[in-house]
């Protein structure tokens, strides 16, 4: 392998590394001098099973490639077994510098008839796994007063998807846990931000493909490969991004967006104080126009990848 300097020496902890997104995620690290630890826990689309002979896969792919990097088979879902995944990076390299919180599985159902169990899955995976690892990793940050964190986010949270109650909110909470993470972890040089991928995965690979429009939708989206979403993930992870923090970007294959983040967009005021009434007069008519749609992610990201 071609190797650079990029994150030469850098320990990186990649959860869900054992495929798409994160694998693409492990290589690039330990082709750019990076130690790498890759965890995944083997577990089917929706969570179900175990399979750890996929993290070690992309070991034995890294390993055969010239690179440095140890598996783990351990559930971010876990708070034990996310301490867990941390000591075995510090334990085999000596340190930890870069964390990123990509394991991730869906439970897709509309909201009205989502049940309990496909809610705390999916929370558990992505909001507390985010919470658990980051956490753990958070006492090696703070007294080497160094670190980035780095997580996959989803324009189902940022904009909105249909059938993802559990999914958008997990989501979206991590878009708000970067954000604490990098105000709380500023005074120790630590750095937070967000990536929301666009990748033809085995996630979203489950499309149907029915219909001449579903068809051209799915052949459009596998132009995006997961692949093309390392290099930013790299960068955030090298001290080339020492600025970046409190970030959220976006990438579709060889597109890279900085996404805004919520801010006012119109004010009304009065000094009397408002009544119901007054509300539907004045207030309604005048914020009306500047009222989002219920859009999705495809009605926001409606032009072919580049
Ligand atoms: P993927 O399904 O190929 O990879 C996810 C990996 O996470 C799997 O290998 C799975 O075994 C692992 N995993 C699941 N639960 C785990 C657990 N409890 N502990 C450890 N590992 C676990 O999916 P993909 O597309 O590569 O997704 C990566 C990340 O990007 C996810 O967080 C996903 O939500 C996010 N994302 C992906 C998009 C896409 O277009 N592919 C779009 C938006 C977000």
């Amino acid at each position: 392998m071609a190797v650079g300097d990029f994150v030469r020496d850098k320990v990186v902890l990649v959860t869900g590394a054992g495929g798409g997104i994160g694998r693409d995620f492990a290589l690039a690290l330990a082709r750019e001098g990076a130690r790498v630890v890759v965890n995944d826990i083997g577990a089917s689309v929706n969570g179900e099973g175990q399979d750890l002979t996929r993290a070690q896969g992309v070991v034995d792919e890294i390993t055969a490639l010239g690179g440095v990097a140890v598996a783990n088979g351990d559930s971010v879902a876990d708070w034990e077994a996310a301490n867990r995944m941390v000591k075995q990076a510090v334990d085999a390299f000596g340190r930890i510098d870069c964390v990123i919180n990509n394991a991730g599985i869906l439970r897709d159902r509309f909201f009205h008839n989502m049940n309990i169990d496909e809610w705390r899955a999916v929370i558990d995976v992505h909001l507390n796994g985010a919470f658990y690892v980051s956490r753990a990793a958070a006492p090696y940050f703070k007294s080497q007063e160094s670190g980035s964190y780095i997580h996959m986010v989803s324009t189902s949270g940022l904009i909105g998807n249909l059938g993802q109650a559990n999914y958008s909110a997990a989501k979206l909470g991590i878009v708000a846990l970067s954000k604490s993470i990098a105000m709380d972890m500023a005074r120790f040089n630590v750095r937070s931000n967000c990536i929301s991928p666009f990748a033809w995965s085995r996630m979203i690979g489950s499309m149907p493909t029915e219909t001449p429009e579903q068809q051209a939708r799915v052949e459009r989206l596998q132009k995006m490969e997961t692949s093309k979403i390392a290099p930013l993930a790299v960068f955030l992870a090298s001290d080339a991004a020492a600025k970046v923090s409190g970030q959220i970007f976006a990438v579709r294959a060889n597109e890279i967006f900085l996404m805004s983040q919520i801010r006012p967009l119109r004010a009304m005021h009065t000094a009397e104080g408002w009544t119901p009434q007054s509300v539907a007069e004045r207030v309604l008519p005048a914020l009306k126009p500047s009222f989002y749609a219920l859009d999705r992610s495809q009605d926001v990201f409606d032009w072919d990848p580049v």
